[in-house]
């Protein structure tokens, strides 16, 4: 099952950098010089203190309430976000609150995403996630799927600065709780707006920016450019959060030595490997992280779709095909556990299929 988004057979990006990135490889931690691996211990953004300065990156059909308790569980995860929520749905319909804005007392610290163009209908969407008890609210300015560029929202909005900052100012007077913003660089290499677009942010008293630095044009093709990171790390005093092609602990230091910024953010890494907010925190501290045995990965995944299913949530079967995709590529016999699951007709049925996988694998060490 390969994705639009997928390009993890790309290099990672510290090791485009010379910098030894064997962790996601799975060949064993190497250990690398302690300059190499300093790290900010918390991120501050308005009242808000994250520690690790890590975030899971918003993903739609993937960071809903199972997959977000299940990263924060496994631990080194500082900050989780919901997939992003249309402010025109959320006024609109009630399912949506449900659907998208559903989150449990032990997921805070938790930002909500909105995406929109009206300035009206997202400062009364930003109020209604306020009084819904989130710690921090966030502007999409990124999503390069056509029907939310379509209209106006997402990455459609980079080309319209003006119309930025009436949203900023808006949504900013409308709620007390810290407002953050998530863009990408630009429309495309033409148009790179993201040094403009971070300090309008901070001019109309957003409390932090992210930036997934690849253009609209880009989609996920590509490298991130690290250094678009840097240029509005320089540009502003409030907390920047690099995001882009992280695909290990070493590539998280990289990001940090080479752009300064405040904290890293992880998307298309956590579902493949989900203990990646960990190992940086183990890397940071000792050079050396620990690698999941099978019985690990077998707890992991058995945890995550026994969650699915307990929440009831929907298209938990197509989530569970997802998620199997992505967690067995490298597991040696994967290949026939990812045919099994994906001709399964139930979530019990797919749950069973890895169940025996597993048990097969195990059975010989543990007897
Ligand atoms: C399946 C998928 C869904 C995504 N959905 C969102 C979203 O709802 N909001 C958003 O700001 N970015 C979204 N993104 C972009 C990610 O948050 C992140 O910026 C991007 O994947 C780059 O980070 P990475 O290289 O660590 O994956 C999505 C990405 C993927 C792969």
């Amino acid at each position: 099952m390969h994705k639009f988004w997928d390009n993890s057979s790309g290099t990672g990006a510290a090791a485009r950098q010379g910098v030894a990135a064997d962790t996601a490889a799975g060949e064993g931690a190497r250990s690398t010089s302690a300059q190499a691996r300093v790290f900010p211990a918390s991120l501050q953004i308005g009242g808000v203190t994250i520690s690790s300065a890590t975030v899971l990156a918003p993903m739609a059909g993937v960071t809903d309430t199972v997959f977000r308790r299940f990263i924060k569980n496994l631990g080194g995860c500082g900050l989780i976000m919901t997939e992003f929520t249309s402010a025109d749905g959320l006024l609109r319909d009630q399912r949506v609150r449900g659907r998208y804005l559903h989150f449990y007392e032990d997921e805070h610290p938790i930002s909500a995403q909105l995406f929109g163009s009206d300035p009206k209908v997202l400062s009364d969407a930003a109020r209604l996630v306020e009084d819904l008890g989130f710690d921090l609210i966030d502007l999409n300015l990124g999503c390069p799927a056509k029907k939310v560029v379509k209209c106006n929202g997402g990455s459609g909005l980079l080309r319209d600065l003006p119309l930025i900052r009436k949203i900023f100012e808006s949504v900013r007077a409308s709620v007390k709780t810290p407002f953050t913003v998530k863009f990408r660089a630009g429309w495309n290499d033409e148009e790179i707006v993201c040094v403009d677009l971070a300090r309008l942010a901070e001019d109309c008293g957003l409390c932090a920016v992210a930036l997934h630095a690849r253009t609209r044009e880009q989609g996920y093709s590509g490298n991130a450019r690290w250094e678009w990171i840097a240029s509005v790390k320089r540009a502003v005093k409030i907390p920047v959060i690099g995001n882009g092609d992280i695909r290990s602990p070493e590539d998280a230091c990289a990001m940090i030595a080479q752009t300064g910024c405040d904290a890293v953010m992880i998307g298309r890494m956590a579902p493949a490997n989900p203990w990646i907010f960990r190992q940086i925190e183990q890397y940071v501290e000792s050079g050396a992280c620990a690698q999941p045995s099978e019985a690990d990965r077998y707890q992991m995944i058995r945890t995550y779709f026994q969650m699915l299913l307990e929440e009831e949530v929907p298209g938990s079967e197509g989530k569970m095909k997802q998620f199997a995709s992505w967690f067995t590529h490298g597991v040696p016999g994967g290949g026939a556990l990812r045919k099994a699951i994906y001709e399964a007709k139930s979530g019990a049925e797919i749950l069973t299929n890895v169940e025996e996988f597993f048990e097969a694998k195990l059975q010989p060490q543990t007897t």
